[in-house]
């Protein structure tokens, strides 16, 4: 704990590869004979391929082949060999599989070239007709008959607890709204890309964008039956993701497939538009019955869930277990159910459901503690939980209050006038709002690699991602101060199928689940360092156990006599030791079955509604967060300040637009498809409040990849209610809607 890298805003690692441009992607890996495949997408969302023309395509000089069903390898054909770490209940898309065609803009066909221009060019000399079937992509002419599915991907929603119904008809204060939000997409940077490197004798290695090498691995194996020594994935570098990467996408199918058939290396990459024929958060539309006493106790919540689906698997995420976790109330009832629509699965984006449940939960109590009469922090503070009542288990920690506290006297809390439409400025109407929210704080099983050497270089490794959250950064940072080593002499790998496993990285739980590791690995390499000393019978830690040393300044010593101390690389050279390499697997507690880990959040925001326009712009955020121990105050500030910006723009920006002419999201590009920029953005506050916690995992972490988002969209939807007395309960807060 000697070079306190722990908690100092060291600067990203690779930093500088990223700015100059050594950084690489998954589409920017050059290989000898690279051919180019290009997607073709299917114009219609629902039917059958009746004709595929290619041959004029095939005919354009350059192009290697056109993939269709037709003449496609074989494939595995059970589910269980598509189904990927992330996959929900039900029957995966099969890209190529069949002439059916299940959503718009699904993939029909790879067109593979010489170059992409040519591959680009020949795909449009494709010619399909189809036998289009009706479909159904309006979710509230299917809303009638959403379903509950008889699994969920998500928790599953928890028993009614108290008297709800009886509680809600005897409140004195009563709320039942109905609040929406439409569907999103994420939009990393980096478009999903595929460089798939054909090695000879059916062996391959494979550029994938994936938040998680082996899951792209174990999907290649399991549709392709490929062996895994002949299957290496790589991805050291994710431009964004948000959950997008998390499950194998079909231009990963695409670029294996072709490469195999071919024997020679090719690169499928997505176009924008296409990164609209994927995963989405799923639209929501959610009934909120809340009921509270005289004196502002929350007497009754009810929250019914109806969430959108594709046909072909049962998508759900955790929308329904906020009132057990955000508040103590003795009377709950929740539901969860799914409308199946002909769209692609939904999948993860950035705290999925956490973002859409809290939004009109917070929404909702917002709405309430105007009923009550109190103010909305109060009210929230009086109902304040210290348990989490969907688990019966208490917090492993939670700092609320103090967010709570540190937040409102930044922010200026006091100066509020409760009364909606009593602050302005000019003609702008002034608006403060606040939210508070929690996202889990997960500790999955992982492993690491430590391998020092005797000039003094310590690597450590593990098959995790670096979507940009600063993964490299921070592991690091924690085997550097474990080893006593400066930040130079470490050196982080992942992204690599062919390091010790790792999960997703994903659910904000690589800080904890990585983290735990990498501390787990090195301690193992402490133990190994000090029986390496030991095996001389005059060393002066021969009776020295593992807790009398330190590791620091490159050395290690007795922590009672700092003069008894040897370098690390002398004791390696001394014993002979060109390198010394330990693994390890570290997994959650015992302890921890008994507490319900989550991280927290308040934030407080301030609007400015022109009363003419109805142009909303957030003016100010302080957001603060519980997050137990922040290893980097920099990378971490950042997360939650890209959350925060994201938030800004579910409230105002953000909808994926469905034609239902065509069944197909139609602003697909980033013109159309609205999200923050510079001009909306203004002075956004983070303030980390003091958490310890020693359950939840032993660095006492939480994870912030999440968090930042949760609570800033029913923050900014508050804040337009007090600046303008309208409530807004459907996304995004327009100015049509406001006026
Ligand atoms: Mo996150 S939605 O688990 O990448």
């Amino acid at each position: 704990m000697a070079t306190n890298q722990i908690g100092k805003p060291q600067n990203r690692v690779d930093g500088r590869d990223k700015v100059t441009g050594q950084a690489r992607y998954a589409a920017e890996f050059n290989v000898k004979d690279l051919a180019y495949g290009v997607v073709v997408s299917s114009a219609i969302a629902k039917g059958r391929i009746k004709e595929m023309d290619t041959s004029e395509a095939l005919r354009v000089e350059g192009v290697l082949e056109v993939f269709t069903s037709e003449n496609r390898p074989k494939l595995a054909s059970y589910d269980t060999s598509f189904q990927d770490e992330d996959a929900p209940p039900g029957s995966p898309f099969r890209p190529l599989f069949n002439r059916d065609v299940l959503f718009n803009m699904q993939p029909i066909a790879l067109v593979v070239a010489e170059t992409y221009e040519l591959a680009r060019y020949a795909a449009s000399l494709v010619k399909v007709e189809y036998e289009t079937e009706e479909y159904a992509t309006d979710f509230e002419k299917e809303r009638p008959n959403a379903y509950v599915p008889e699994e969920y991907k998500s928790t599953t929603p928890p028993d009614p607890w108290g008297k709800p119904e009886t509680a809600l008809k005897e409140a004195e204060h009563k709320v039942a709204e109905e609040y929406s939000h439409p569907s999103q997409h994420h939009n990393p940077m980096e478009m999903h890309a595929t460089t798939a490197v054909w090695e000879g004798d059916g062996r391959i290695t494979v550029y994938d964008k994936i938040q998680g090498v082996l899951n792209s691995q174990e999907y290649i194996m399991g549709v392709f039956g490929l062996a895994k020594e002949d299957v290496r994935v790589l991805s050291p570098f994710v431009g964004g993701a948000f959950g997008s990467g998390l499950r194998p996408q079909y231009q990963l199918f695409m670029a294996v497939m072709a490469t195999l058939e071919l024997k020679r290396s090719v690169r499928v990459a997505l176009t924008r538009p296409q990164m609209f024929s994927f995963g989405h958060r799923p639209k929501t539309v959610q009934q909120l019955s809340l009921g509270a006493a005289a004196d502002g106790t929350l007497e009754a919540v009810v929250h019914h869930v109806f969430a959108e689906t594709s046909r072909f698997e049962d998508y759900s995420e955790d929308v329904i277990i906020w009132p057990g976790v955000l508040y103590k109330c003795d009377n709950v009832k929740v539901s969860h159910k799914l409308v199946g629509l002909d769209v692609y699965t939904p999948l993860d984006m950035r705290a999925p459901g956490g973002t859409t449940g809290i939004y009109a939960l917070e929404c909702a109590i917002d709405e309430l503690s105007y009923k009550v009469g109190m103010d909305p922090v109060e009210f929230r503070l009086k109902n304040y939980s210290v348990r989490d009542q969907n688990e019966d288990k208490p917090f492993s920690s939670k700092e609320l209050r103090e967010c709570y506290r540190q937040g409102a006297e930044l922010f200026g809390w006091k100066d509020r006038k409760p009364q909606p439409r009593s602050m302005r400025e000019g003609h702008n109407l002034i608006g403060w709002g606040v939210a508070n929210g929690a996202w889990e704080a997960t500790q999955k099983p992982s492993g690491a690699k430590a391998v020092l050497t005797k000039e003094g270089k310590l690597t450590v490794s593990s098959a995790t991602a670096d979507i940009g959250t600063g993964t490299y950064t921070i592991m690091s940072q924690i085997a550097a101060e474990c080893m006593g080593l400066p930040i130079e002499a470490v050196e982080f790998k992942l992204g690599d199928s062919s390091l010790p496993q790792s999960p997703l990285e994903g659910g904000s739980w690589t800080a904890s689940t990585v983290g735990s590791a990498v501390k787990l690995v090195c301690e193992k390499l402490g133990e190994k360092l000090l029986e390496l000393a030991q095996e001389s019978d005059d060393s002066p830690f021969k009776e020295a156990g593992i807790e009398e040393v330190e590791f620091t300044d490159g050395q290690m010593r007795l922590k009672e006599n700092s003069s008894v101390a040897i370098p690390l690389t002398q004791l390696l050279r001394d014993n002979k030791k060109d390198n010394i390499q330990v693994e390890a697997e570290s997994k959650p507690s015992d302890e921890q079955e008994n507490y319900s880990p989550y991280s927290h959040s308040a934030v407080f925001v301030e609007v400015k509604v022109d009363e003419d326009l109805g142009t909303i712009k957030v003016t100010r955020v302080v957001t603060a967060v519980a997050g137990g121990r922040i290893l980097n105050p920099k990378t971490a500030r950042s997360q939650i300040l890209g959350g925060v910006v994201w938030g800004i723009g579910m409230a105002l920006e953000e909808e994926s637009v469905m034609d239902h002419q065509y069944g197909r999201f139609i602003n697909h590009d980033l013109a159309e498809y609205h999200v923050p920029v510079n001009a909306d953005v203004h002075d956004v506050e983070v303030i980390f409040v003091d958490e310890e916690d020693s359950i939840v995992n032993p660095l006492g972490v939480k994870g912030l990849g999440e968090i930042g988002i949760v609570s800033v969209a029913p923050a900014i939807a508050n804040a337009v209610y007090h600046a303008t007395g309208k409530r807004v309960r459907d996304l995004p807060i327009t100015l049509d809607k406001v006026m």
